[in-house]
């Protein structure tokens, strides 16, 4: 039987963090942050509002700093009250932007804390950097464009750069080449951000975001009637400020996810790659299980983009989600060549209900050894949440004449799915399974069996704590429709009947209970 508290009993992330740390050499820098981190705790419980304002009031200061204006409060008193409000505007609209296109943000304290981290850390750079003599091309708009994407987005980031570019005019003495440097070499990198592949990526967004811009400087340098030497040099400080970015992204993307226990973006995309040796195992030792897993990764995927939720960790969750089953591949009846018989046949149903519930520990066990992110290891512990193996459970009743079956020995130790996109890999997984068994997988007979099977997990109260809403279910819904009928466009015949094949894939033999889910 899975304890529940299997995974937390040792604390993977310290875990994580310690070999890490050993690894590279950072020990006592790391024991420093260990206290760091405790401070952390406390400001994670602040709000959100507090963090704002906190963020406001220092980007304030420096911003009247770096223009020398409180030297003479009284005399400024007008500009000053100018450039409170405009900089609480500028706040407004990125608070008012976020909340429109990337809510979760505002919902975590930590992420918004580091959001605007980025932010203050950008600006005091900024500072330090023109007020010293080196080019103010130096300033790393590639480093902010990659950290802000990663965090938000490429597009929010974008919008985030342009509203840094603004408070980065007053610092600059309003140098407009300044600030459109910024902005471009910026969002060209946080507008690249969601195509990377590779960490090596990160170099070429950097070089590209350093051509960019040169060619800028250089046109800004023929205009202003600079020598040709003055070109060379300030674009030179532009392409050294880009590629030092590019090394400073790889270092400090992360050490944040290790801080902060943020899902590292470029991580992501790697654990994307389908070469990765967890998932070249799986599709060696159970190639059904793999294929399975791919066609769940595209459901999951499309219905994470229609609800805002994050899509590339829907649809990593989903690759990763089943790999407890190379364990035992030959029990699960995807990787079961047609004429071969099911395993079960020859073991009890309490074993058979054992060794399917066992791949969601085995699965967790392995995700810690090859230390895939906890992100990606909720997903694996939660896609079957508390649901119960109910074909086994009748089967062992049958056979039991005391009638002596324990109930709880049947049902996955969840714990239920805790994130949209935890919610989003179960719902897949089950249709995706049930989806296996339809004989005319007509529009009308997708649509019936992905409401039903939606409905069914609702009943069984296994969505009640992932943040779903019932518009969210809905889409869902919709987008499980919409990627099913075109999955299954060349097998659909018309027209199509109304009746549903529910009851005829009552169990397919891979733990997913199609109807007769009990509360739990
Ligand atoms: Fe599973
Ligand atoms: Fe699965």
């Amino acid at each position: 039987m899975i304890n529940k508290k299997t995974t937390s009993q040792v604390n993977p992330k310290l875990v994580r963090l310690k070999s890490g740390i050993v690894k590279k050499g950072y020990l006592p820098i790391m024991k420093r942050i260990k206290y760091f981190r405790k401070l952390l705790e406390y400001i994670r419980k602040a709000n959100i509002g507090l963090i704002a304002i906190i963020f406001y009031i220092a980007t304030l200061g420096l911003v009247l700093k770096s223009m020398n204006l409180l030297q003479d409060f009284n005399k400024n008193l007008l500009q000053i009250t100018g450039i409170t409000l405009c900089i609480f505007i500028f706040l407004f609209i990125t608070l008012f932007y976020l909340s429109r296109y990337n809510a979760s943000i505002l919902k975590h304290p930590r992420k918004f804390l580091i959001f605007c981290l980025i932010n203050f850390c950008t600006l005091l750079l900024a500072h330090g950097i023109l007020n010293i003599n080196i080019s103010q091309y130096s300033i790393p708009a590639t480093l902010t464009g990659m950290l802000l994407a990663s965090f938000v987005g490429g597009r929010e980031a974008l919008a985030c750069l342009i509203i840094l570019g603004g408070l980065l005019g007053f610092i600059s003495n309003f140098s407009i080449d300044i600030v459109f440097t910024f902005i471009i070499m910026g969002g060209l990198a946080s507008l690249s951000m969601p195509f990377i592949r590779k960490r090596i990526d990160l170099f070429k967004i950097g070089l590209a975001s350093g051509v960019l811009g040169t060619v800028f400087i250089t046109t800004w340098g023929l205009l202003q009637g600079w020598d040709i030497k003055t070109i060379f040099t300030q674009s030179s400080f532009g392409m050294g400020g880009a590629l030092v970015s590019a090394f400073l992204a790889l270092e400090i993307l992360p050490f944040l996810e290790n801080i902060f226990g943020k899902l590292n973006y470029v991580k992501l995309m790697e654990l994307s790659q389908l070469n990765h040796p967890l998932l070249v195992n799986l599709r060696e030792k159970a190639p059904g299980t793999y294929q399975s897993c791919l066609m769940v990764a595209n459901l999951a995927e499309a219905a994470a983009e229609k609800i805002n939720a994050n899509p590339l960790l829907a649809k990593i969750g989903a690759y990763y989600h089943d790999i407890g089953k190379i364990k035992n591949p030959p029990y699960f009846v995807e990787n079961l060549s047609l004429n071969s018989k099911s395993k079960h046949e020859k073991i009890n149903p309490a074993l058979s209900s054992l060794i399917l519930i066992s791949h969601v520990k085995e699965g967790v066990q392995l995700a810690e050894k090859y230390r895939l992110p906890k992100e990606i290891r909720d997903i694996i512990s939660q896609h079957h949440g508390t649901t119960f193996t109910s074909f086994f459970y009748q089967e062992a009743l049958k056979k039991d004449s005391n009638g002596k079956v324990e109930e709880e020995s049947f049902r996955y130790p969840g714990p239920k799915p805790q994130s949209k996109e935890a919610a989003i890999v179960m719902l897949a997984d089950t249709v995706e399974a049930a989806s296996r068994t339809l004989d005319d997988p007509s529009p009308a007979r997708i649509k019936n069996m992905v409401e039903n099977l939606t409905k069914e997990k609702l009943i069984g109260r296994q969505l009640e704590e992932s943040q779903l809403n019932f518009h969210d279910l809905k889409e869902i819904e919709k987008s499980f429709i919409q990627s099913l009928t075109g999955t299954f466009h060349g097998r659909i015949k018309y027209p199509s009947s109304e009746q549903t094949d529910a009851k005829k894939e009552k169990n397919d033999g891979n733990g997913h209970p199609y109807t007769n889910e009990k509360r739990s």
